[in-house]
């Protein structure tokens, strides 16, 4: 019988530092076979392994359309991240999955799409980013909106401008430094009645502090509990439905019915935001 926590070999081919603790990570399955099988869809994630450190999960940061690698960008917290960091080009790493619902691409069409990002949360969102760059066709209007604590600690600043040319940007930080010139403040100033367009399907990915703000303008603005998606974070175990350790009230598991829920669909569950 085949084990189901049996990691699968994947090369680092290619390490980026993006800010003093963010690293992107460009992996590639080993095994020719497995590699070409392997597929994932926008908001879905995998779980990453080092012999001795341990396993966690971590979202996919790659259009899902480019198939010989993919990228994950990793923030250093403890003993698995930081050893992670310590790797170099060439070392290998066990990856398993990917796992979770993923994002309908069917439940964007014909809309509008608003990405709202928190801190690290935009990076399972540059997904849809890459992709909507590489398909322009795939997608109609795109909207960015993304706080972060200071610069230096905004993700994939190298993208923007090329993002920029078809997707807008919008910026914000807590404390600015001399070289900004973008707004001052939190994700929601953003968010204006001017700026928000009709038909709009709006994903929200950061820390849950955020969500309940932006769910609550967004509302305001007159998107629909079902037109508005949050991507919840839990300390996964198994990643596949077993171990209970991402169970929702409801009875929901966060690693195999989501990570995506609509608000419509968890906004009566307590503590599920
Ligand atoms: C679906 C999903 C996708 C994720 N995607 C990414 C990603 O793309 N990039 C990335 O850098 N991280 C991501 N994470 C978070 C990552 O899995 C954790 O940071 C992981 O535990 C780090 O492992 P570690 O051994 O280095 O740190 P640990 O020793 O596990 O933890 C270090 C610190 O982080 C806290 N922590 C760990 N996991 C969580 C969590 N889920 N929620 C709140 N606090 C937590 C711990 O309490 C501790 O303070 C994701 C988590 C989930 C559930
Ligand atoms: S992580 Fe084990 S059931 Fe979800």
């Amino acid at each position: 019988m085949k084990n189901p926590y049996g990691p699968i070999q994947a090369k680092i081919v290619n390490i980026e530092e993006l800010s003093p603790i963010n690293k992107l990570f460009t992996l590639q399955i080993k095994d020719n076979q497995i590699r070409n099988t392997f597929k994932f869809k926008h908001g879905q994630f995998f779980i990453l392994s080092v012999p001795g450190f341990g396993e966690a999960p971590f979202g996919f940061c790659s259009s899902p359309t480019i198939k010989e690698t993919f990228q994950v960008s990793v923030d250093k917290r403890g003993s698995l991240t930081s050893k992670l960091f310590e790797l170099k080009k060439g070392c290998e790493v066990g990856i398993r999955g990917p796992y979770g619902n993923g994002f309908d691409q069917k439940k964007i069409k014909n809309k509008n799409l608003i990405l709202v990002a928190g801190g690290c949360g935009l990076s399972p969102l540059r997904t849809i980013i890459q992709d909507a760059n590489l398909h322009p066709e795939k997608f109609k209007n795109i909207q960015i909106f993304y706080g972060c604590r200071n610069p230096e600690l905004l993700a994939f600043k190298k993208d923007y401008n090329k993002w920029n040319k078809n997707i807008e940007i919008n910026l914000t930080v807590d404390t600015a430094d001399e070289t900004w010139k973008n707004n001052v403040g939190v994700v929601t100033d953003l968010l204006t009645s001017e700026k928000i367009k009709k038909d709009c399907v709006a994903i929200l990915v950061g820390p849950p502090v955020m969500y309940k703000f932006v769910i609550q303008k967004l509302v305001e603005l007159g998107l629909s509990d079902e037109d508005i998606y949050v991507s919840l974070e839990r300390r996964m175990h198994c990643g596949i439905g077993i171990c209970q350790h991402c169970a929702l009230v409801n009875g929901n598991y966060v690693c195999t019915d989501g990570p995506l829920f609509s608000y419509a669909e968890i906004k009566d569950t307590p503590e599920g935001i």
